[in-house]
């Protein structure tokens, strides 16, 4: 499945694409220049001009590490949805997430109301969604370029007072291309110039039907403020989970993403990661992006040190080497010199590119001076 450019493949044998060609050719195969050759036959080329390749090898150990497990049937569990808010600037997302978190955080946990790590799960019910704190627009654009899904169901906030707006149709966007589910949450209902029909008129536009409207879009009237119409939120995000049937292997080595992540000073590489599938203990090798790591702690949304880590929980994590991105996959390995070298190999290649940078700004600033 994996390929490269016959461009590519020259500049790594460090040969011309015509000698690559040529090659080709040889071998029965027509290429031209842009065509893509896939790693066995790449491999033979790189033989042929006598370069013993790393080329399949260094592939092939990360495809190795970053293979999906196939979930066991028996083992399977449903797990708590995914939330992400989104919406136009000054909506309310902000005050929705404070309010849902405060209302619903039990009196053992108040401390834990402090706490920020990018995530939080509540109860309602007796069953957990676990929403990611991140801006919405953040958490879809930089994590979907970076081609992680992670939400399972957006919220889209719409002040009553003030419609749909921008990146209202731009976070409509960005759930549609996603395939997430979208609950539409009216807020600022306490306003005196709320218009929640307004609201559901101008969402037609965008193909989003209210159901009152005869469609099949969920929209909740709430006031974040006020704290009204959450109760019925959570009830709705509920329902659209169960539809969904969100079920995760909690046997399995853990894979996650990581949602944002620092260098602490007292605490070093920092990073809070929302576990997808499988459970992250204690003592795990890990792998985030270009980093290598052994679980050193863990610290859940409340505050709490906790030894493992279901799916759909959000958990800080303490032993990473280095300082993960925001939308890194973090996978859990039990072979560890597989996991060191697909770091390496990982941070060579980013060194590589940050260098290519710095030479185009070089060269640049060079010209200025002929
Ligand atoms: P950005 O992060 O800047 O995009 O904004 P946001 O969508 O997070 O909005 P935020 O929660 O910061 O709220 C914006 C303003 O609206 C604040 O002044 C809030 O107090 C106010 N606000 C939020 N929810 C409500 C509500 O339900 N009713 C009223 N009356 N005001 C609200
Ligand atoms: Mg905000």
């Amino acid at each position: 499945a994996e390929s490269i450019t016959v461009q590519e493949l020259a500049e790594k044998l460090k040969k011309t694409a015509a000698e690559v060609i040529k090659k080709l050719m040889q071998m029965g195969i027509m290429a031209s220049i842009n065509q893509e050759v896939d790693y066995d036959t790449a491999t033979i080329i790189a033989g042929e001009f006598g370069v013993e390749t790393e080329l399949k090898v260094a592939v092939d150990k990360e495809a190795i590490l970053m293979a999906e497990p196939e979930d066991n049937e028996a083992n399977l569990i449903i797990r708590p949805p995914v939330v992400t808010i989104m919406g136009h600037v000054d909506h309310g997302k902000t005050s929705l997430l404070d309010a849902i978190r405060e209302t619903n955080v039990t009196a053992g946990e108040a401390g834990g109301i402090t706490q920020h790590i990018g995530a939080y799960q509540v109860e309602h019910n007796g069953k957990k969604i676990t929403f990611v704190d991140t801006p919405g627009h953040a958490a879809f654009t930089a994590m979907r370029a970076r081609g992680a899904e992670i939400t399972d169901i957006a919220i889209l906030v719409v002040a009553a007072d003030d419609g749909v707006m921008p990146q209202t149709i731009e976070a409509i966007n960005h759930a549609k291309a996603a395939e997430v589910p979208i609950i539409v949450a009216i807020n600022k209902v306490d306003k005196p110039e709320a218009n929640p029909d307004k609201v559901k008129q101008e969402l037609t536009q965008h193909e989003l039907v209210v159901e009152d409207w005869g469609g099949d879009v969920i929209a909740v009237p709430v006031s974040a403020k006020q704290r009204t119409g959450l109760d019925n939120l959570l009830e709705m995000i509920l329902l659209v989970a169960e539809v969904n049937e969100l079920k995760a292997d909690p046997e399995r080595m853990a894979r996650g993403t990581v949602i944002e992540a620092e260098l602490d000073k007292g605490r070093g590489p920092v990073a809070t990661v929302l576990v997808q599938n499988g459970t992250l203990r204690i003592g795990d090798t890990i792998v985030a992006g270009h980093v290598l790591g052994r679980v050193r702690a863990m610290i859940d949304d409340k505050g709490r040190r906790v030894k493992k880590a279901g799916p759909s929980t959000p958990v800080e994590i303490l032993g990473l080497s280095d300082v993960p991105e925001a939308g890194d996959t973090l996978v859990a390995v039990e072979d560890e010199k597989l996991a060191r070298e697909v770091a390496a190999k990982r941070q060579i290649r980013k060194r590589e590119e940050e260098l290519k940078v710095t030479n185009k700004i070089s060269l640049d600033d060079l010209f200025k001076y002929i």
